[in-house]
Parts: structure tokens; sequence; C-alpha cells
């Protein structure tokens, strides 16, 4: 079957199966070398239906630029593909939450399908989330960020680059020195 063919089908099952949300499929070009892991969307990608659109987005594009590469050029999408949330208890208002290890588990098996199917010469997960869902082993993103791993999902060995996630550099600019060095270092992998 063709790489399409077989993306359509999952993210018909994916549809069918989370038919109650509000989902954001994963986008991008199926032939990319590079796949990235987000964690999961936030209510601007839920509103555009595109990963990454809203404040991690931009910073997200800001780092593709330092690897000279076009958003369209590679293939984006996260763990869990609809948004967490949760009551705010200062406003009232709903916010994102971090996805718990059950919806991790849940997504998990979507996820290496879309591996499988991309077939990457390397995979990125940005922040812990996708760390949990690739490794078996507790990672922490700060101890294995900018390091090559090997991971084999179907019998296909794969190099995985953690990375950061960009909304991290929002929240902690220190982070942004340590993020653009893990980039260059990415930049001379692939
Ligand atoms: N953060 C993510 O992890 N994914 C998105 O799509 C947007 C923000």
């Amino acid at each position: 079957m063709l790489k399409q063919q077989r993306i359509d089908r999952l993210n018909r099952k994916i549809l069918e199966e989370y038919s109650e949300q509000k989902i954001v499929l994963g986008h991008g070009n199926i032939n990319s070398s590079i796949i990235l892991i987000g964690e999961a969307p936030g209510s601007n990608e839920v509103k555009l239906q595109k990963p990454f659109v809203g404040q991690a987005g931009k910073n997200f594009d800001e780092f593709l630029e330092i690897l000279e590469i076009d958003r369209e050029e590679v293939y984006i999408t996260n763990v869990v593909k609809y948004r967490p949330t949760k009551k705010s208890l200062k406003t009232q208002g709903v916010i994102n939450r971090t996805p718990t290890k059950k919806e991790i588990e849940l997504f998990k098996g979507y996820l290496l399908e879309e591996i499988d199917i991309i077939k990457p010469k390397i995979i990125v997960p940005l922040g812990n989330t996708p760390l949990k869902a690739l490794f078996q082993k507790e990672h922490k993103i700060s101890e294995v960020h900018g390091t090559l791993f090997n991971i084999s999902i179907n019998e296909i060995d794969y190099n995985v680059y953690p990375l950061y996630h960009p909304a991290a550099v929002i929240y902690r600019r220190e982070l942004r020195k340590v993020y653009v060095d893990d980039l260059k270092k990415l930049k001379k992998i692939i």
C-alpha cells in the first residue's frame, strides 16, 4: 500500500476512535527524512487544525530557520492528538495540561504507526512527553537533549535526537543558547 494511503487510513482510524474530540492530525511531508514530535495541540492548533501554529509554533519556526529547513519539508505530529485541558483554579477558564501516562499509552500505537509509515532517517522528540512514548526507560529531557540515540520500531532502526520543547524556551530564556547549540549539532547530523 502507498504511504499516502496508509497515512490516510491511519488518520481515519484516529478520527473514528476519537470522534467526540477535536483532533489535530500530523502534518507535512510524508516523504521527509525527519519527523518532529510534540506533546499535544493547544487551542490555536485546534482552531487551525495544524500542529505548532500557536506561540510554541513561532519558536518552532525560528528553530527550523536555524536548521535551514522549511516547515513544509518536515513532518510534524504530536503524541496526543487532542488538546488535554483542565479548569484553571485561578480564572476558572479552560487551560492546557500535560498529557497523563494513560493518554500517552493510548496514543503510542498510533505514533509508532505514523513513524513506520513515514520511515524518517531521524526522529526528533520535543520534550518529555514524546520521550515517554518512544522509550521504555524513563529519560528526562534535561539529561538527554542533544544526544543521539538509536531505537528499533517494527524491526527498523531509527536515529533519535531529543530536543527541549520549543515552549520551554518561552518560560526559561536561559535555555535558548542550549537549544541553538543542540540545533547546530542536529544540522550537522542531518
Ligand atoms: N505544543 C505541542 O506540543 N504541540 C503543538 O502542536 C503545539 C504546542
